[in-house]
């Protein structure tokens, strides 16, 4: 392993059942399961290099070009339990060699963007590649980020909640993979690069702890989830749109009952949902979706056919170097980031 270096690359995923709030803040483990479709690798991704080799004194990280803190409780989780696995095969002491880790993301990280997602995935693929770890990653992933452990498969995934006290049966598995609808698109539409003020971790423990409107979501999350599972292998778009948009409103209306309340939406997320409404109620059909994590960034789910109408609407709505609302104090517009073929 010494002087070895490994170079992977993993996706973002979207959440349509979401997920938010743990039962176990250590070892990750939420109080709901949740489902996401993961984008593909040429789309927004985190690219990860990793490099092992006995003249390194200590084990270092970069992000976006810039040297973080190795210390950060979650990569040591990562890194311990990759170097636990290796230890287990008996491949040597090289297990204690350290590592230089390099990452950079090809979208704005901690914008809601699920920046957390791809990179932790990545980290833990490629460390796993470069030690010659097999078996389940998605437990490992999980517990550098919650929702990286989805973004460990393609496709449709559902990252199960799991019962076990250990976390051990709190995995991700594909429910469907990504040929499975073909005619199905995600647009993102950036309305801030910005990192978001109040972070995951700080959001979801607030919730859990004062939010009354949270045990009611706890309730209703698994009848969500097998109407989605349903309305995923049925390819059916309106049951799919409708859930998606339901769950994104409930889990924002779960971070305004937070007390002191969460805001992540903005005016322009606002004007977006409207938006989007009002297509669908002009079409007689639902056509489009939206969702949104912790960020004001929305991500469009929509059919092949309605692209190009709907990038004209938002083109029309929001055109680039408008002045509508936050993005003339911003000096930005919209971006329609990414159109996914
Ligand atoms: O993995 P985290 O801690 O970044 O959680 C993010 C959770 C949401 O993105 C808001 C929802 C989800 O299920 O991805």
């Amino acid at each position: 392993m010494d002087g070895k270096c490994c170079t992977c690359r993993a996706p973002v995923n979207i959440a349509v059942i979401k997920y938010w709030g743990k039962r176990d803040e250590k070892l990750i483990l939420p109080v709901n399961s949740s489902l996401s479709a993961t984008l593909g690798m040429d789309e927004l991704h985190a690219k990860t290099s990793v490099a092992a080799s006995s003249q390194f004194k200590d084990d270092r990280i970069w992000l976006n070009g810039k040297e973080e803190s190795v210390s950060n409780p979650r990569i040591q989780n990562v890194l311990k339990e990759i170097r636990r696995r290796y230890a287990q095969k008996g491949d040597g002491d090289s297990a204690v060699m350290k590592v230089h880790i390099c990452s950079e993301n090809n979208f704005p990280t901690a914008a809601g963007l699920a920046s957390s997602a791809a990179g932790y995935a990545c980290m833990v693929y490629t460390l796993a590649r470069l030690y010659g770890v097999d078996g389940e990653l998605s437990e490992v992933a999980r517990q550098g980020s919650g929702s990286a452990c989805r973004s460990v498969y393609g496709g449709f995934v559902l990252w199960e909640k799991g019962q076990r006290s250990d976390g051990t049966d709190s995995l991700a598995k594909q429910i469907a993979p990504a040929d499975h609808w073909p005619a199905l698109r995600i647009l993102i539409l950036v309305v801030s690069d910005q990192k978001k003020q109040v972070g995951s971790t700080e959001g979801m423990q607030t919730t859990v702890a004062t939010s009354e409107l949270m045990q009611r979501r706890i309730e209703v999350v698994p009848q969500h989830t097998e109407q989605m599972i349903k309305a995923i292998k049925d390819r059916d778009f309106e049951t799919f749109a409708r859930i998606t948009m339901q769950e994104s409103n409930q889990f924002h209306a779960v971070c305004l009952d937070t007390y002191p309340p969460v805001f992540y939406l903005t005016d322009t997320s606002r004007l977006i949902i409207q938006m989007v409404h009002a297509y669908n109620t002009m079409c007689e059909k639902t056509r489009v979706a939206y969702t949104f994590d912790a960020g004001p960034n929305a991500c469009l789910y929509l059919m092949e056919e309605d692209v190009a109408r709907v990038v004209g609407l938002v083109n029309h709505f929001f055109p680039p170097g408008s002045d509508t609302s936050e993005n003339f104090v911003r000096g930005r517009p919209v971006t329609l980031l990414e159109q996914p073929s």
